[in-house]
C-alpha cells in the first residue's frame, strides 16, 4: 500500500528499493496533473516545448532500470552537462587545479549573470553557472575545437553509457541568441582567465547544452556518479571515485541555481537542473533519478522534476543527512 508510504519513511522503516519501480511509477502517477510553472522563454527552441511531456526514471549501482512517462522521450541536456564536463575536466586536471581556475562556490546570483564575474576579479567561482561551465570547457584537452568537442560529446556519452548526438536545432537556435554567453567568454579572456579563442569556447559549451537525452540517461549518468565512477549498465569506467566525490559536493553547494540550499534542505541530494527541463539527482553508493518535464519555476527548475525526485528521496530513503 503506497498510501503510507511517507508516515513509514518518517516512523524510520524504509520500504527500500526492493519496491523501487511500483515507487518510480507512483511518484510519476501523483504529479503528472500538475501543471504549474512555464516553458524556459530565452532560447526560441526551449519555447516551443510540449508543456504535457513527463519523464521519470531511477537506475541504481547494480545498474537495475526503472522508467516510468516520457522516461525515453529526447531533449537537450542544457546545463545538466556542466556537471558531467566538470568531472571530466577534473579527471584530466586534477582537483586543485580544476578548484583554482573555476572556483567550488555557489555565486548566490543567477546562472547566466555578468555581475558575478565582475564582483570576483573575473574569476567564475561557480562551475554550475555559464560562466564557470565556459571556463570549465576550456580545460577539455585537444589540440582544436574539434577535438575538444569530440572529447566532451564522447565523455558525457560514456557517462550515458550510448552514443549522445546533437540537437542541430537546439544548437542553431541558442547559437542566434547567444550574445550573453558570447559576453561572458570575452569578459574571461579580458581578465586573463581563459585560454584561447573565447568565441570557440562558447560555441563548444552551446554544442555541449544542445546534447540530446532522455530522463532514462539522466537516470544512467547519474548512477555513474553515484557508482563512484563505473557506469553501472556497461560496466566501463568513467572516471576515479575521487572525481565523482569532487563533482557531487558541487553539485550539492550550486546544482539547482540560487535555491540549492533550499533542495538540499528540503530533500537532501545532490541535483543539477537545467533549463529544458531535465533534473539529474545523485544518491552515492544507491543510484540516481532522472527526470524531465519542461514546466519550470521561477528559478529555471522543472516543477514536475522537483516534486517526483523529492517523492523518490522520502521514499526511498535518499537523503544524504
Ligand atoms: O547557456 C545557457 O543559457 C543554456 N545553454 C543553459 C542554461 C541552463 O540550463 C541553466 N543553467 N545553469
Amino acid at each position: 500500500d503506497l498510501a503510507g508510504v511517507e508516515q513509514e519513511v518518517s516512523t524510520g522503516a524504509l520500504p527500500g528499493w526492493d519496491r523501487v519501480d511500483e515507487l518510480v511509477h507512483e511518484a510519476h502517477r501523483r504529479h503528472a496533473a500538475d501543471q504549474s510553472g512555464m516553458v524556459a522563454g530565452y532560447i526560441p527552441i526551449l519555447g516551443a516545448a510540449d508543456p504535457a511531456l513527463f519523464g521519470l526514471a531511477v537506475v541504481d549501482v547494480a545498474g537495475g532500470v526503472h522508467d516510468a512517462g516520457d522516461a525515453t522521450h529526447p531533449f537537450s541536456i542544457q546545463s545538466i552537462s556542466k556537471m558531467f564536463v566538470y568531472a571530466l575536466a577534473i579527471q584530466e586536471h586534477g582537483h586543485e587545479r580544476v578548484r583554482d581556475i573555476v572556483g567550488v562556490n555557489n555565486t548566490g546570483l543567477p546562472f547566466n549573470s555578468v555581475m558575478a564575474l565582475e564582483l570576483n576579479g573575473g574569476h567564475p567561482m561557480n562551475p554550475m553557472v555559464n560562466a564557470g561551465a565556459i571556463a570549465t570547457t576550456a580545460l577539455m584537452p585537444g589540440a582544436t575545437s574539434a577535438e575538444k568537442w569530440e572529447r566532451v560529446r564522447r565523455g558525457l556519452s560514456a557517462f550515458a553509457g550510448r552514443e549522445l548526438t546533437l540537437d542541430e536545432e537546439v544548437y542553431r537556435s541558442e547559437s542566434e541568441t547567444n550574445q550573453r554567453n558570447e559576453g561572458l567568454g570575452s569578459l574571461l579572456s579580458g581578465y586573463g582567465r581563459l585560454e584561447g579563442d573565447s568565441d570557440a569556447i562558447v560555441d563548444i559549451y552551446t554544442r555541449q547544452c544542445a546534447l540530446n537525452v532522455t530522463a532514462h540517461d539522466l537516470a544512467v549518468m547519474g548512477a555513474t556518479l553515484a557508482d563512484g565512477g563505473v557506469n553501472p549498465v556497461t560496466g566501463e569506467r568513467v572516471v576515479s571515485a575521487d572525481v565523482c566525490r569532487d563533482t557531487l559536493a558541487v553539485v550539492a553547494a550550486s546544482g539547482l541555481y540560487e535555491r540549492s540550499g533550499e533542495w538540499l534542505f528540503e530533500i537532501g541530494i545532490p541535483a543539477k537542473s537545467g533549463v529544458s527541463g531535465g533534473i539529474v539527482a545523485v544518491s552515492p553508493g544507491k543510484g540516481a533519478a532522472g527526470a524531465f518535464s519542461p514546466l519550470l519555476d521561477s528559478a529555471g527548475n522543472s516543477v514536475r522534476s522537483q516534486l517526483a525526485i523529492g517523492y523518490l528521496s522520502r521514499a526511498l530513503g535518499l537523503n544524504l543527512f
